[in-house]
């Protein structure tokens, strides 16, 4: 296990461990909370910094010579393509109902990695000659480095003249700036959101989190924002109360005229916000599963070849000890979230096509009450369902919220009366 994660949730870890039966507090207990929160296994910083882009921005091929076996790693990313991606339009066949009237009834495939960012957006069927440049913020470093540069006015220029300058997808510089022996949150929107408690993250975990989160962009100044202050707001309920005092809605729907809201790619939140996953509270960073340690000719390093625990052997040896079975565990938590999420999903079409067709008997108050109950029950399901892990995150967070969907729907069949 990487000492350095660990640092800042020891005494949480320690409690966790005698509850749970395992000894995992020695560990746990190493490393000094005040100590700067940046990559432990950090080499010396680079004698000479390469000569950076016109946007301030040291491309990841600069790098190459230097960090030979991360940057080896990080090339291996190519191989998770947009080829043969899961559509999740066909697998949740209700979405086109569910999402009538919003970009994503039109097109929605599961992610593919962090090189083909620039090509993914650039194919979408859900960009519009009205898109904006907010939605290239997490694809490329380039363009982070020009909101740093100039302000939130970038946010508002218009995509496609955005993009056309933009030639590197997600690299070196959005989880290091222009110097790899650091790992910081090049995304300010991210950094100002945790506002205090980064403290109480591994950095390790935020520097993925500042775009595997949920987001909305600014109705004002289009600029990219999340709906919380702090770890505790980063919980969907408390999400959605968020959003429904701001007024904030994400499009209307057609049938219905709820106003809507869609949910992004909770991940950090899922396993960090609210009450935490277990792993959270044990110390674990994003890296700790997702980059194994790696030895090979070119050293010692972290693998930046981001793939699932559960491919990469490095990181299963440091998990056996308390899962004897982590694939078999991680399937059966996957399994009974996604037969939900199909459940619920074939109710959210079903209470949506009953409310179409009684709108216009429904008077005012009885309609806002029922198409509340249509936002408040659909965001519930799609936080859990867009979250990339399929639930292995943090099962426990996505049962507690797809019963917060099922307790809307209930709700809202009793008012239609319907059983
Ligand atoms: C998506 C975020 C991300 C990107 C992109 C990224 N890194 Fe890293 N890098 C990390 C994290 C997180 C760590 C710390 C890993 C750990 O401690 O487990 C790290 C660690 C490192 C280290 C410290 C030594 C080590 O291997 O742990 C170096 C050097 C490094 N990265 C170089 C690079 C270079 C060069 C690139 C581009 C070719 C790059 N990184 C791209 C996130 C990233
Ligand atoms: C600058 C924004 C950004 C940062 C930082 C970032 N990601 Fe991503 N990540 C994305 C986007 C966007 C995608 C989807 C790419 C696509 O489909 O075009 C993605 C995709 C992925 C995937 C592939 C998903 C799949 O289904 O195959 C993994 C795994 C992943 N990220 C893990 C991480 C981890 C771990 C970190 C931190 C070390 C991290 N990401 C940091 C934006 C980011
Ligand atoms: C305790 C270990 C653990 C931590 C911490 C963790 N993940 Fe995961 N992650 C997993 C597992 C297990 C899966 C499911 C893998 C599978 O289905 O094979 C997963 C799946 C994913 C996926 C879907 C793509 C894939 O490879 O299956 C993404 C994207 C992802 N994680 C991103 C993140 C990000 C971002 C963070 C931090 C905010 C994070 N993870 C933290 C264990 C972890
Ligand atoms: C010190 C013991 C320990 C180690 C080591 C450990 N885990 Fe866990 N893990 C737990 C406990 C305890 C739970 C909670 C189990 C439950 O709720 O059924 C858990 C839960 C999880 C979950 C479910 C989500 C959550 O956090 O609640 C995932 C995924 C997971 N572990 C992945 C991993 C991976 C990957 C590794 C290796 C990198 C690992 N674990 C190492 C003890 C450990």
């Amino acid at each position: 296990m990487k000492k350095s994660h660990l640092r800042t949730v020891a005494t949480a870890a320690c409690t966790l461990a005698l509850v749970a039966g395992l000894a995992a507090c020695a560990p746990a207990t190493s490393g000094n909370p005040e100590e700067p929160a940046t990559g432990g296994t950090a080499p010396e910083a680079p004698a000479e910094t390469p000569e950076a882009d016109e946007f301030g921005v040291v491309l990841a091929d600069s790098w190459k010579d230097i960090y030979p076996g991360q940057y080896a790693t990080y090339k291996a990313n190519e191989s998770n393509s947009p080829d043969g991606k899961m559509n999740y339009l066909e697998e949740y066949p209700e979405l086109t109902t569910m999402y009538a009237g919003y970009g994503f009834a039109k097109g929605y495939d599961e992610a593919a990695s962090h090189s083909f960012t620039l090509h993914s957006i650039s194919e979408t069927p859900r960009v519009n000659d009205k898109t904006l440049a907010n939605c290239i913020t997490c694809k490329t470093p380039q363009f982070t480095a020009m909101v740093n540069r100039e302000g939130d006015e970038v946010y508002a220029r218009p995509f496609a003249e955005v993009l056309a300058q933009m030639s590197e997808p997600i690299s070196c510089y959005n989880c290091h700036e222009n110097d790899p022996t650091q790992v910081v949150v090049t995304q300010k929107h991210f950094a100002n959101a945790i506002g205090a408690d980064a403290a109480n993250v591994p950095v390790e975990a935020q520097t993925c989190g500042q775009c595997h989160n949920e987001y909305y962009f600014d109705p004002d100044t289009k600029a990219t924002s999340n709906p919380y202050t702090d770890l505790a707001g980063m919980d969907a309920e408390a999400i959605l109360a968020y959003y429904d005092e701001m007024g904030f809605k994400d499009w209307e729907h057609p049938d219905t005229g709820a106003p809507m809201l869609k949910a992004q790619h909770p991940e950090f939140e899922t396993i960090y916000g609210g009450e935490q996953s277990s792993m959270a509270k044990q110390g674990y960073s994003c890296a700790d599963c997702h980059m194994a340690p790696v030895e090979d000719e070119n050293g010692e390093y972290s693998s930046h070849e981001l793939k699932s625990p559960l491919e990469s052997p490095e990181v299963m040896e440091q998990c056996s000890g308390c899962h004897k079975d982590l694939e078999g565990e991680v399937r059966a938590w996957q399994k009974e979230v996604t037969d939900r999420e199909h459940a619920i999903a074939a109710d959210i079409k079903r209470y949506t096509d009953e409310l179409a067709a009684q709108k216009d008997a429904l008077d005012a108050d009885k309609l806002a009450q029922a198409q509340q109950i249509q936002r408040h029950a659909q965001f519930y399901w799609d936080y859990v369902m867009v979250e990339n892990s399929e639930g292995a995150h943090n099962y426990k967070a996505a049962h507690a919220n797809l019963d917060k969907a099922e307790a809307q729907l209930e709700e809202g069949f009793k008012l239609l009366g319907i059983a």
